[in-house]
């Protein structure tokens, strides 16, 4: 590298001569790293935590396919695609619908970004990590956040809810449909009618439940619903699902201050996106590969169908339940009708360390399962039947390795 350097000094003429030098009066001080000349090396693994989940095969092919530009017309139709799919999983005829460049975070960021100003007031079911990032996200622009903390494991009536609209008049109101970190899958049957008559929007979290557990959005009346993609539609992670009410529009297009976000302002990601009749101009360059794979992870779902996908999660999930039990553990979430169906959550057995449980199935088995997360670190173990892995074989395999673990993990006496 040093030596090719020189000798190219030598080589050209006086003008580029001088370039030269002063190039190689800067030499290089990190070398080409050792690591970098391996080639790439991926495990194969089961993954049955709560997500990333595994790509299908057809996922896959879509990611090894070549790049195009993001304003050809071929990419604005498999954006067309993309949105068509987003309203077929929601249950959305909303028009404000697309995909957001980015994780689940970034969906939770541009529904609060665009649909929040500062002084708002803004209601946060937090049952679980998610509604206490969503507060996080809330203060960061300066809503008027209350949040109704709840243990892991609850979940909110329509009653609490009512209280909590009374008490605060929320522009906003934020609930989690899969709370990945509990295993709770909240009801949401009412709720958005109940926001509606306090004046008050309901943003949903579907990012773990989506595609494994029924969501209605337009009938449900949801108002922002969002999801990610490496969860139950086996696809990368680094693209989310949005979609926006009307009701929802019309706050954000009313708004007296600007988003405090450029990348995910939603005015301009609708132009982005095709959602209103005016010809799409750049905004930023969309993770086009992903958004290949978002397709192809959407046309799959949209194959099986939606209802036949709920029953397979549904069913596996009973199965899983059943086999946990048999095998002496206990469910995390004690009312069967608001366990999730694709994040089942075992309370942590007695006198072990979650640690070596997930460290042990790894090691031997090469399955991922999850311990807690947030408030319910140490208290549970995770296991996620996520989209094409939700099967009884896998149910099996894993229960396998939890048995074998449970047996040879150190416990400490009681
Ligand atoms: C995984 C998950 C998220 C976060 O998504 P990222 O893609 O990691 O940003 C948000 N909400 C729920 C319920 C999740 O399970
Ligand atoms: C999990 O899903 C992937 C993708 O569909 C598949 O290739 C793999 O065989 C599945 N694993 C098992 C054990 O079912």
């Amino acid at each position: 590298m040093f030596r090719a350097l020189a000798v190219a000094s030598v080589a050209l003429g006086p003008r580029s001569a001088g370039r030269a030098r002063t190039m190689a009066s800067h030499q290089l001080l990190v070398p080409p790293p050792e690591a970098l000349r391996k080639p790439l090396s991926v495990p194969n693994r089961l993954l049955l935590g709560p997500g990333p989940s595994n790509l299908t095969p057809r996922v896959m092919a879509a990611g090894g396919l070549q790049m195009i530009g993001h304003t050809h017309k071929e990419m604005f139709q498999i954006m067309d695609d993309i949105k068509q799919g987003i309203q077929y999983v929601f249950q959305t005829k909303n028009p404000l619908t697309l995909a957001i460049s980015g994780s689940g975070h970034s969906a939770l960021e541009a529904a609060l970004f665009n649909v929040l100003e500062p002084g708002d007031s803004f209601l946060v079911g937090a049952n679980g990590i998610w509604g206490l990032r969503a507060a996080d996200i809330g203060e960061r622009i300066g809503a008027h956040v209350h949040t109704m903390v709840k243990g892991p494991g609850g979940h909110y009536t329509l009653q609490e809810v009512e209280e909590g609209l009374v008490q605060h008049k929320p522009a906003l109101l934020f609930l989690t449909h899969g709370e990945s970190s509990s295993g709770v899958l909240q009801p949401l049957n009412g709720y958005g009618e109940l926001c509606h008559r306090y004046k008050c929007l309901l943003l949903v979290d579907s990012v773990a439940s989506l595609g494994g557990a029924p969501i209605y959005m337009d009938q449900q009346g949801i108002d922002i619903l969002y999801s990610g993609s490496q969860k139950v539609l086996n696809a990368p992670p680094g693209t989310s699902l949005i979609s926006f009410s009307d009701k929802a529009r019309n706050k954000i297009y009313a708004r007296k201050t600007r988003p405090c976000s450029f990348y995910l302002d939603v005015k301009c990601l609708a132009n982005l996106w095709g959602c209103e009749d005016k010809p799409r101009i750049y905004h930023h360059t969309t993770p086009i590969v992903s958004l290949y794979s978002l397709r192809e992870s959407l046309a799959t779902m949209a194959e099986q169908g939606l209802e036949s996908s709920w029953r397979q999660h549904r069913e596996a999930a009973a199965y899983l339940h059943g086999r946990l039990q048999a095998l002496g553990l206990q469910l995390f979430v004690k009312d069967p009708a608001v366990r999730l169906p694709t994040i089942t959550t075992v309370a942590m057995p007695a006198g072990y360390n979650g640690k070596d449980i997930v460290s042990y199935i790894m090691d031997h088995f090469d399955i991922e399962i999850a311990g807690g997360l947030g408030p319910s670190a140490g208290k549970v173990l995770r296991i996620g039947l996520l989209g094409c892995n939700a099967t009884w074989e896998n149910v099996d395999r894993v229960i396998e390795a939890l048995k074998e673990a449970l047996q040879r993990c150190p416990r400490n006496k009681l």
